[in-house]
């Protein structure tokens, strides 16, 4: 079988950090490189989790490159009761051995799908989109290079989880993920209606926790993580694994339900900001979006327990 050959560009980040953990350990993915972005925490945080992440799970074959330090128009904004100070939860941070790479995020995006047949190229974006909105200023002609597209952002249905009504990473940069999905880009977002289904349930943890290697301890850590995070401020017992969802779906395509649909960003509100208006009454064939409306997490976590094993 032929790996999807991908870019995850992320801010990790406790839920960034299980789906790369899934990316590098994935038998059907092919990661060519890691690029991040300020979000969850800021860009030098977010780089160095990558990179230790990335020396977790033994893959320094794949670069790390920094990207956009602070979305398009809106201060940083950072989530850190969510995520703890440093990002990665309860996790001691260490300064790893493999530094970044060289080069922007958003050039590492470009060359890397430029200098492959266009179409290969998958990206799964994992955090607020300010490198992909930077890229398709760049070169707009990206919209038609790029492989599918898989972004975890907005809110419909659920809610919002930062705002009554948006979802954190379209919120933390709205100009950003407007530009995106105005550019003519294919792509499929992974909101809170779908994300919310794939939630770390006390076995799902255990599962992963009892593989014992180290990618699955830190994969188990961050999701207990969550856990504790998931009492405290949402009164729940299981906190959903956001961004697991579109690298998953990029392995497994079939673990999701899409609907096509054309979204618009709310911009001009300060009380809306970043809420994702989701149409669906538009013809399947000529939609410029598709919206994630369900997903199998059983398959979801057997997915990231084969590739954590
Ligand atoms: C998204 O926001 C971030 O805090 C998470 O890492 C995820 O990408 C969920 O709303
Ligand atoms: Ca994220």
């Amino acid at each position: 079988m032929n790996k999807q050959a991908l870019i995850i560009d992320c801010d990790p980040g406790v839920d960034d950090a299980v789906a790369l953990m899934l990316a590098f350990g994935s038998s059907e993915l092919d990661l060519l490189a890691v690029t991040t972005v300020g979000g969850n925490a800021p860009l030098a945080k977010t780089t160095r989790n990558a990179r230790m992440l990335r020396q977790i799970a033994g893959r320094e074959d794949v670069p790390v490159h920094a990207g956009a330090e602070r979305p398009l128009r809106r201060k940083p904004a950072g989530a850190g009761a969510f995520h703890g100070d440093e990002g990665l939860g309860s996790l001691t941070p260490f300064e790893p051995a493999k530094t970044v790479a060289d080069g922007h995020g958003v050039d590492a995006i470009l060359n890397a799908v430029n200098a492959r047949e266009p179409g290969t190229v998958a990206l799964a974006v994992l955090g607020p989109m300010t490198n992909l909105a930077l890229a398709l200023r760049r070169e707009p002609m990206l919209a038609r290079r790029l492989g599918p597209v898989a972004i975890m952002g907005g809110a419909r249905g659920e809610g919002g989880n930062i705002t009554p009504s948006a979802e954190f990473n379209v919120w933390a940069d709205p100009e950003a993920a407007d530009e995106v999905l105005r550019s003519g880009l294919p792509v499929t977002l992974f909101g809170l209606d779908a994300t919310h289904q794939v939630r770390a349930t006390e076995d799902r943890i255990a599962t992963i926790a009892a593989l014992g290697t180290a990618s699955a301890e830190t994969a188990a850590a961050m999701m207990r993580f969550s856990q504790t995070v998931e009492r405290e401020i949402v009164g729940g017992d299981a906190p959903p694994v956001h961004d697991v969802c579109p690298v998953a779906w990029l392995a497994r395509p079939d673990l999701f339900g899409l609907r096509p649909c054309r979204i618009a960003v709310e911009t001009q509100s300060e009380l809306t900001r970043g809420h994702t208006a989701v149409e669906f009454r538009v013809d399947p064939d000529t939609a410029p979006h598709r919206w994630a409306v369900s997903a199998d997490a059983d398959g979801v976590f057997a997915l990231v327990a084969e590739a954590l094993r």
